[in-house]
């Protein structure tokens, strides 16, 4: 059972409950419309889990430090989405192989006004995909791939037969034109599953609007990543807690930036 420790309550939190502590702010309803637009650009949530000790894989993956109550919070989050949006290390790390919602979950999506399925877009320069794996051949939409217009020609050639390949930048992808791609296609609510490349990333181009954090009460231990690489920002992004969720030593935070009106570029 889901607890909520901020705001405080004893009340058990449904999905109904989650709906609404995880809407995308600026909307009227969990699933509308972004009405408001504190930057110019989509809304980039991030959802990552940890354990305990800082690591953010288990054996090399992540689904090892998850729990129940994560699984409910990760699905409402892709329920909520219009774009799942992660790198290329994770897709192949992880697979990413066929619906990333459930069948009620498109049912819900469908009545709610949102497409049944939430589009699905990878970052990659190199584009060291193949277009021959699971990724591809049972992605229940058609997968965008952003990467730069320096990326290999052949593998660009050989991709485009199974997702739309689209340059974000001529020599190495850039999250403000990433940004502007995913908001040209209408898909303003991104949900950024990592990993920590990206995170790391979007933290130095300013663009990381909400981190929802899972942390595992578990020593996953070993050299695994932590959930953001790469060089440091100039300067530090300060988050407040929007809420704070327990279940079973699991805590689920989500952290907002503390100054909306930043821009990406
Ligand atoms: N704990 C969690 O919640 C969580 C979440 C996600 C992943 N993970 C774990 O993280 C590990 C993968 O880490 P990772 O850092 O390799 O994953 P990643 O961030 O998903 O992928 C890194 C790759 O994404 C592409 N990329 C990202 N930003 C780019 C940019 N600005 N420009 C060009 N390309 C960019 C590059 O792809 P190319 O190499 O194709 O150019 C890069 O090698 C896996 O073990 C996975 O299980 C953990």
């Amino acid at each position: 059972m889901i607890t909520a420790l901020v705001p405080a309550s004893v009340d058990p939190i449904d999905d109904d409950a989650l709906h609404r502590i995880y809407a995308y702010p600026g909307t009227d309803r969990p699933t509308g419309p972004r009405t408001d637009s504190p930057t110019d650009r989509p809304y980039v949530r991030f959802n990552f889990i940890a354990a305990a000790d800082g690591g953010a894989t288990s054996g090399g993956l992540s689904a090892g430090l998850g729990n129940d109550g994560d699984q409910r919070i990760f699905a409402v989050l892709r329920r909520l989405a219009d774009v799942v949006l992660v790198g290329a290390g994770t897709v192949r790390a992880e697979g990413y192989e066929g619906d990333l919602v459930d069948d009620d979950a498109r049912a819900w999506r469908s009545a709610s006004g949102l497409a049944p399925h939430p589009a699905i877009a990878v970052i990659s320069g190199s584009l060291d995909l193949d277009p021959a794996a699971g990724f591809f051949r049972s992605a229940p939409v058609r997968p965008v791939i952003l990467t730069s217009r320096d990326a290999p020609a052949e593998r660009r050639r050989a991709l485009a037969a199974v997702a739309d390949v689209v340059p974000c930048g001529p020599y190495t992808v850039q999250v403000p034109a990433i940004l502007a791609e995913l908001g040209r296609r209408g898909l303003t609510k991104v949900l950024c599953e990592g990993g920590p490349s990206v995170l790391g990333g979007f933290t130095r181009a300013d663009a990381v609007d909400e981190l929802c954090l899972s942390i595992s009460p578990l020593l996953a231990g070993g050299d695994g990543p932590r959930i953001s690489a790469g060089a440091s920002p100039s300067v530090p992004v300060a988050l407040t807690l929007s809420s704070l969720l327990t279940e079973d030593g699991a805590l689920y935070a989500l952290y907002r930036r503390a100054t909306l009106y930043r821009r990406a570029d």
